[in-house]
């Protein structure tokens, strides 16, 4: 069988699948930029990436590896108790509102945790399986925390990297997790664990101490057999040339301009765009919009809302009652402000190719970003890479990742509802030489800092030596 000497772990494979008419299946490169920006160390590497597809499948046709797009993709099959109790559960019910400061309810069940080992498990046999005799295996998210640790015993000739793409919680709330010291251990396994955030890399550290009595120093933990962790931030980023090239072309252009005219040609557009997840403050902001509508401090001809929601986890409890809120919230707010032809707010609960988003980001004026915990959003940087004119205004939230890097965003706490609608006004009323002198600022500091950057930084600290 191939081996490689380069493979990523993690819960998603790179690619999408697409259905032809006539009922062809067909593999499509998905656009993140996370492969974008390993794209030259796999094909350099006889790259593979282990991921699932997608789909839940419990029949016994096997999914077999193949090539696309310059990689090897090896397909993990989850049946659909592993969707529901790895995926749906422990992942996304458990450890993704625990690791966002529990703005829902994280629910804790045994035969989740069960599965949940169950899957990793797969995954680090895979990844062993594949690996070639010294090779470097980067792991994904919270999804695959045990990877490292179990990848690890099988085989310690391994340079094996962990990046986790979310938030990493304090002691406080991570403490009630009847699995921490598992999860702990099974992050450990590997050479390098990398986070958004020096925060996040500092609450790892304190937990190895306290729970697991490792000795620690700023950057590592020192394990009782002498071997050493390093821990450390590595602000995930985006491929900026990339997003501005698509949004320099003149249909883009013209399809930015075909949406204002669409939307009623307001003075100003107000967007978000997020996966419909209740950790973005989606509700907290159209409430701050609806509020100046209410109290006549903005007319829906001089500024309107548009909101992209991109359907996610749809059989997830808390997402469905989030749906239903966020809905009822935007119906009130056009009820009261809509007219015939004219709604005071566009909401589309819908997934959009890259281009269209080009298209959004360049119709806006305000993109308005306000999550109340996120581990970076990229959509923030998304629209900065967007605005190759220096237009436009970044509202972003105290609690993003990536308020950490774009300074000159105006800022804001997504709980303060008063300070949101101060900061909507404010954005609307820039002197537009103000917002220019920022917006140049952040883009920048984001053509430095793209997302090249970040893998070979954690690639470059992964392949040195720990004493490095
Ligand atoms: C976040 C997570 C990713 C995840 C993505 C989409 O960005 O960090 O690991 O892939 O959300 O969520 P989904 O559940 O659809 O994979």
């Amino acid at each position: 069988a191939m081996k490689s000497a380069f493979v990523v772990v993690a819960n998603r494979l790179p690619v999408d699948q697409t259905t032809d008419p006539d009922g062809t299946v067909r593999w499509r490169r998905s656009p993140g930029g996370l492969v974008t920006a390993l794209e030259p160390v796999m094909r350099a590497n006889k790259g593979a990436w282990i991921g699932w597809s997608g789909s839940s499948d419990d029949g016994d046709e096997r999914q077999e590896p193949f090539d696309e797009a310059g990689m090897h993709l090896i397909p993990m099959q989850l049946t659909s108790d592993d969707v529901e109790e790895y995926y749906e559960g422990f992942s996304n019910g458990t450890l993704w509102p625990l690791y966002h400061d529990v703005i829902a309810q994280p629910v804790f069940h045994r035969e989740w945790w069960d599965a949940y080992t169950k899957v990793n498990e797969r995954f680090a046999r895979a990844a062993a399986e594949v690996a070639d005799e010294g090779a470097v295996v980067w792991v994904h998210d919270y999804q695959l925390q045990l990877v490292p640790e179990m990848l690890r015993a099988l085989r310690p000739d391994l340079r094996i990297g962990f990046f986790l793409h979310i938030p990493f919680p304090p002691n406080e709330l991570f403490a009630r997790l009847p699995w921490r010291r598992q999860i702990l251990r099974g992050l450990l396994g590997a050479d390098l664990v990398g986070f958004q955030r020096p925060g996040a890399a500092a609450n790892f550290l304190r937990l190895t101490r306290r729970m697991l009595g490792h000795q620690t120093q700023a950057d590592r933990a020192i394990l009782a057999d002498g071997r050493i962790v390093r821990a450390g931030a590595f602000p995930i980023s985006i491929d900026m040339a990339e997003l501005e090239e698509i949004a320099r072309r003149p249909e883009t252009e013209a399809r930015a301009q075909e949406i204002r005219d669409e939307i009623g040609n307001p003075d100003k557009v107000f967007l978000g765009i997020d996966r419909l997840d209740y950790t973005k403050g989606i509700g907290e902001r159209i409430k701050a919009f609806f509020e100046l509508l209410n109290e006549g401090e903005l007319s829906p001809e001089e500024a309107t809302f548009l909101q992209v929601a991109t359907p996610s986890r749809e059989r997830v409890e808390e997402y469905k009652a989030l749906r239903n809120d966020v809905e009822l919230l935007v119906g009130r707010v056009n009820g009261a402000h809509g007219r015939i032809g004219r709604p005071a707010m566009t909401y589309l609960h819908n997934s959009f190719v890259r281009t269209e988003l080009a298209a959004l980001y360049r119709a806006a004026d305000v993109m308005v970003v306000t999550p109340l915990r996120d581990g970076m959003n990229l959509v923030a940087k998304e629209f900065i890479a967007c605005r190759y004119d220096n237009t436009g205004t970044l509202i972003l939230s105290e609690f993003a990742g990536a308020a950490d890097e774009l300074r000159q965003a105006l800022l804001v706490n997504p709980y303060d509802v008063d300070g949101l609608k101060q900061a909507l006004l404010q954005a609307v009323r820039v002197e537009p030489r103000e917002a220019s002198r920022k917006m140049r600022a952040m883009r920048r500091y984001l053509a430095e800092h793209d997302v090249d950057r970040w893998a070979n930084t954690f690639l470059e600290k992964l392949a040195g030596r720990p004493e490095l």
